[in-house]
C-alpha cells in the first residue's frame, strides 16, 4: 500500500492507472477503523482495479461541542488493517492540506434537501461539512466509484442526491450495515459507550425493528408507531434524538402508501450519540 499525505502526490500516482483505463474504486473514512470499514475496502476490491481509501477526521462536519478533538485517531493500526485487507493507496492529508485557505473561508457544497431533518436538525452545519469534503476528495481521488455505508443513511441519501444534482461522474455504492453478534451498529464511536451501558444500547435497533414490525402488520399510524419506539428506548435508560418513519429516497415522513420506508433512530448514550436505520419493502 503506497501512501500519501499530499493532493498532488496521490494525483500524480493516480493519473498513471486512469490513463491506463483501470477502474478507480475510493472508500472515504475518518480512520478507527473496524470490520464495517475493512468490508468496504473488500468490497471495491472486488469491483475495481485500484483501490483507494482516505484517513481524514474532518473538522468540517463537526459541531463546536462535538468531538473533533477527542475523535480516536488510530493511524497505524489503520494502516495494517488497510493493507491487510488489500487496499492500494491511502491519503492521509494534514487540515492545512485539504484546507490550505483555513475553514472559515472555504468554498462549500450545500445540498439544501435532506440535510435539515434527522441528524442534521441536531448537528447543524454538519452534512454540509460532510458534502463539502466528499467533493473535495472526489476531486482528489476521482473515483469512478465510491462506495458508503448503509448505517450513515442520511449521509448515504445526501451524497447520492448531491452527485446526481451535480452531475458527478462517480457511482455510488452502498454497503450494508456490519454489527457486532448482538446486532450493535458498529461504528467508530461505540468506544464512547461504557461496559454499563453495552448490553442496553442494542435497544436501538431493537426499537427500529419493532416498528417495522409494526408496519409489516399493517399498522399505519406512523406518529404513533415513533412515539411508541421512542418509549422503548427512554424505558431503556437513553434520551432519544429521533425516531422516525422516513420514505427510503426522500427521507420525508412516509406517507401511508409509501412502499419503500426507512426507520431511522438516533439516541444518547452518556458519551455517544448512536444511528441505525432498518428498510423495508411493502408490497
Ligand atoms: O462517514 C464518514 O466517515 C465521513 O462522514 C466521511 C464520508 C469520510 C466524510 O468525512
Amino acid at each position: 500500500m503506497r501512501i500519501f499525505h499530499t493532493v498532488s502526490g496521490l494525483r500524480d500516482a493516480l493519473t498513471v492507472h486512469r490513463r491506463g483505463g483501470l477502474r478507480i474504486g475510493f472508500v472515504p473514512t475518518m480512520g478507527n477503523l473496524h470490520d464495517g470499514h475493512i468490508a468496504l475496502v473488500k468490497q471495491a476490491r472486488e469491483t475495481c482495479d485500484i483501490v483507494v481509501c482516505s484517513i481524514f477526521v474532518n473538522a468540517l462536519q463537526f459541531g463546536l461541542n462535538e468531538d473533533w478533538d477527542k475523535y480516536p485517531r488510530t493511524y497505524e493500526t489503520d494502516c495494517g488493517k488497510l493493507r491487510d485487507a488489500g487496499c492500494d493507496y491511502l491519503f492521509h492529508p494534514e487540515d492545512r492540506e485539504m484546507y490550505p485557505n483555513g475553514l472559515d473561508t472555504q468554498s462549500r457544497v450545500i445540498c439544501p434537501t435532506m440535510t435539515d431533518v434527522l441528524c442534521g436538525a441536531s448537528r447543524p452545519g454538519h452534512f454540509e461539512g460532510v458534502t463539502t469534503v466528499v467533493t473535495k476528495l472526489f476531486n482528489i481521488v476521482q473515483p469512478d466509484e465510491a462506495i458508503f455505508g448503509i448505517k450513515d443513511y442520511q449521509q448515504l441519501a445526501v451524497i447520492r442526491r448531491m452527485v446526481e444534482d451535480l452531475c458527478m461522474p462517480v457511482e455510488i455504492t452502498a454497503a450494508e450495515i456490519h454489527r457486532e453478534p448482538d446486532g450493535l451498529a458498529m461504528s467508530s464511536r461505540n468506544s464512547y459507550i461504557t461496559a454499563e451501558e453495552r448490553p442496553k444500547v442494542v435497544v436501538l435497533k431493537q426499537s427500529l425493528e419493532w416498528v417495522a414490525e409494526q408496519i409489516k402488520a399493517g399498522q399505519r399510524n406512523f406518529s404513533e408507531l415513533e412515539t411508541a419506539g421512542k418509549r422503548r428506548i427512554t424505558e431503556a435508560g437513553f434520551k432519544t434524538d429521533y425516531l422516525t418513519v422516513s420514505n427510503s429516497k426522500t427521507l420525508n415522513p412516509a406517507a401511508e402508501d409509501d412502499k419503500e420506508i426507512t426507520i431511522l433512530g438516533a439516541m444518547y448514550t452518556g458519551g455517544a450519540r448512536l444511528i441505525d436505520n432498518l428498510s423495508i419493502k411493502l408490497k
